[in-house]
């Protein structure tokens, strides 16, 4: 296991968008480490409805350098992780995961039968709404999250992604056929080749309010 010495709040407040990265591979344990870092990341419902492609071959880099339009990331970043949103994923079998949960005595079997039947109604409602895609790609995206903060924990740079053609990122990872599959985000990791200053925040009483949307900031946010 990779020893951190940083911070969650100094990964925080340094991890910075990276477009240029130096060629070295990241070592496989430490992909691994991080890959394991970003699947505990919660998911609603504990559905687990993402999943993670890891693209690090020449032929797969290139095919997202051409997905994203030539951005720089794919081409020189040793990594890129594209994160699948499962918008359907709640209807297939979720045994496994309350086996595990009654195994490590997280749920017992009463939980269990309350929770399924409560998620299975929020999903079908959320179907009825049209926001099953959009209740996915949140689950996805905080596992983007968690990514990019353990990726600086780890002294590696990241660049979060939205700017691709989605049916192009399908085809490359071998999905350009699954209509049920979404592509949430695209994250490259890699060693930095660049340095990159912050470009700043707003002053939090511009975007932090207290009770209600658009509050005057009390006397002790000075931020
Ligand atoms: C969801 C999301 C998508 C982004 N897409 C791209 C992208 O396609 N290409 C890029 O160079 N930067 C992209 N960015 C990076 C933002 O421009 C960057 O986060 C922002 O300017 C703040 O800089 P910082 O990340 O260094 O704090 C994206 C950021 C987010 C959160």
């Amino acid at each position: 296991m990779t020893k951190h010495t940083m911070s969650v709040a100094e990964a925080i407040r340094t991890r910075r968008t990276v477009r240029h990265y130096l060629p070295d591979p990241i070592p496989q344990s430490m992909l691994d480490e991080l890959l394991d870092l970003a699947v505990e990341a919660p998911t609603s419902w504990n559905l687990q409805d993402r999943s993670i492609v890891a693209v690090s071959g020449d032929e797969g880099r290139a095919g997202l350098a051409w997905a994203t339009g030539g951005q720089p990331q794919p081409q020189e970043a040793p990594v890129v992780l594209v994160f699948v949103a499962e918008p359907q994923a709640w209807r297939e079998d979720h045994g496994d995961v309350y086996e595990q949960a009654r195994r490590s005595g997280a749920w017992n079997d009463e939980f269990i039968a309350g929770f399924s039947a409560a998620s299975q109604a929020f999903q079908e409602d959320l179907d009825r709404r049209g926001l099953l895609r959009e209740y996915a790609v949140k689950d996805a995206v905080i596992a983007a999250s968690f990514v990019m903060l353990a990726a600086t924990g780890m002294g590696l740079a990241t660049s979060p992604m939205n700017g691709w053609d989605e049916a192009k990122v399908k085809k490359v990872i071998g999905i350009a056929d699954r209509d049920d599959l979404a592509v949430a985000l695209l994250v490259s990791v890699g060693y930095p080749a660049q340095e990159r200053p912050h470009p700043g925040r707003r002053p939090r009483r511009r975007t932090v309010f207290y009770e209600s949307y658009g509050a005057a900031a009390t006397p002790s946010q000075d931020g």
